[in-house]
């Protein structure tokens, strides 16, 4: 956000004391014979990247394209191809292929025609996956109905097992069974995702069990489940802020082995002992077992301050990106990143985000329609 402003910042300066480079109008059709001859295997006539990883040029703003072309003639942008065909160029050769270039119309880009669902964060595509859920489980996994657990901040790994323990019939419930069907493994990572970055809603004391006479009847139980019921551990349910008659039945099912295998050392406990540990762990503070991902949109807000085509920024030659070749996008957000391609501003805007976050605002992008 430092480097936004900053950049921002510069680029008010700027505008205000550069002298617009005397402009000379490109030779279309000159353009056209130099594209004809050098770049049309590549880039085609019509300024569609002809494989994976070659960038569409039809429609891109011109002082960008100058701008990368002079890099890679000077060697501050290094691709072997272009160094070649850039040295054998003039100025007025440069302008004038760019000129063609940028006078094409928008690609339309084939390879990603799907909708814009596939270019959705896995956060977002559980989300869209639990909304079915919740008419029990309650809005983002906070549930109000007694008996039903909340499945808001529960570690992931526990969440997939549990799912697939009703799935083969080693955990049973009738009324769930429909809506669990037909969930793919991927749905149930993306929903565990989803759950395990909801921050859980603290619960008001039930109106059984005494929570201090339970305190201590949980000393052996931290050990897995964390201290106060908040487990660290991906696969160790959390307990903290649970619905506690849900919390009831669950203890009670491994006392008695009707349903649930796990070997905790229950047996024995009475039934007011199991309220009173219920009571105790349902109004413990909860936690989410972890942060929540920034969005694709989310992110490319922040991009759009410089990369909406709506917004004209005189001061710097910033290109177009929605529509742009996926693998292309990818490959330059990631050599920003890593300090394989120069550009102070962008490899400061790409350096927190990890290959997952690339990927997905890199599919936002490729799936915007160019203009
Ligand atoms: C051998 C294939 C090939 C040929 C021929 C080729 N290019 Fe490229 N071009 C690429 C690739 C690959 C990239 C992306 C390289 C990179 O990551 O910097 C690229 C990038 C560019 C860029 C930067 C675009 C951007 O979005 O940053 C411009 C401008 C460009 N080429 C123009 C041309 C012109 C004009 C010609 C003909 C004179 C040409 N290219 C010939 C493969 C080619
Ligand atoms: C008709 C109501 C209902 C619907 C709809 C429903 N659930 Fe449940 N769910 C329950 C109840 C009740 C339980 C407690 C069952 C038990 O005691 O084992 C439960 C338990 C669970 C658990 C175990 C939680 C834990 O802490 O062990 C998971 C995980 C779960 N549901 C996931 C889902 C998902 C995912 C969906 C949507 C695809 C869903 N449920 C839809 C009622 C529902
Ligand atoms: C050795 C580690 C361990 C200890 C000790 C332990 N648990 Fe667990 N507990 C687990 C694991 C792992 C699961 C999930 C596995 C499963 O359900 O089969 C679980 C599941 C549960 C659940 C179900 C949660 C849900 O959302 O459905 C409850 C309730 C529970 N434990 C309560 C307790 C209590 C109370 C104690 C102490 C008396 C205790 N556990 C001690 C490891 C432990
Ligand atoms: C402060 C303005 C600014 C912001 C904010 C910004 N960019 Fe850029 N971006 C630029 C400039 C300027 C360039 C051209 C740099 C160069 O010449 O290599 C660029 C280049 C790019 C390119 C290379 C395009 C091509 O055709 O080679 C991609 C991809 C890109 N940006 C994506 C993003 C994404 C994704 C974000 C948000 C995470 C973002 N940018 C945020 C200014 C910005």
């Amino acid at each position: 956000m430092r480097y936004l402003l900053l950049g921002v910042l510069v680029s008010v300066v700027l505008t205000g004391c550069t002298d617009k480079q005397e402009a000379v109008a490109p030779d279309i059709s000159a353009g056209r014979t130099i594209a004809e001859a050098n770049c049309v295997g590549c880039h085609g006539l019509d300024g569609r990247g002809a494989a994976p990883g070659i960038p569409h040029l039809a429609a891109q703003v011109s002082e960008y394209l100058l701008a990368s072309l002079h890099d890679y003639q000077e060697g501050t942008r290094t691709h072997a191809a272009l160094r070649d065909l850039t040295e054998a160029m003039s100025d007025a050769d440069i302008r004038n292929v760019v000129g063609y270039y940028a006078s094409l119309p928008p690609v339309k880009d084939t390879t990603m025609k799907e909708t814009q669902e596939t270019a959705l964060s896995p956060f977002e595509k559980g989300k869209a996956r639990a909304a079915v859920c919740a008419s029990c489980h309650g809005e983002g996994g906070h549930s109000k109905v007694p008996g039903t657990p909340s499945l808001a901040g529960q570690q992931p790994l526990y969440f997939v097992a549990a799912v697939r323990a009703y799935l083969d019939g080693s955990r049973s419930i009738s009324t769930m069974e429909a809506t669990l069907r037909g969930l793919s493994n991927l749905d149930m990572q993306n929903m565990a995702l989803y759950y395990a970055s909801q921050t859980p809603i603290q619960r008001d004391p039930p109106a059984f069990g005494d929570a201090v006479a339970g305190e201590p009847l949980t000393a052996r139980c931290g050990g897995c489940h964390g201290a106060g019921g908040v487990s660290h551990d991906a696969a160790t349910p959390s307990l903290a802020g649970q619905d506690a008659q849900y919390l009831v039945s669950a203890i009670k099912a491994y006392r008695d082995r009707t349903t649930r295998h796990v070997d905790v050392m229950l047996v024995g406990s009475s039934d007011k002992q199991i309220e009173d540990i219920a009571a105790f762990y349902a109004v413990q503070k909860p936690k989410a077992a972890q942060d929540k991902p920034i969005s694709a949109q989310e992110l490319a807000k922040k991009c759009d301050r410089c990369h909406d085509p709506a917004v004209e920024n005189p001061a710097m030659a910033v290109p177009k990106i929605g529509g742009q070749n996926k693998d292309y996008l990818l490959m330059a957000l990631r050599a920003y990143r890593d300090g394989k391609r120069e550009s102070s501003m962008m490899h400061n805007m790409s350096l927190p985000y990890s290959d997952t976050l690339i990927e997905s605002v890199a599919s936002w992008y490729a799936s915007q329609p160019a203009r």
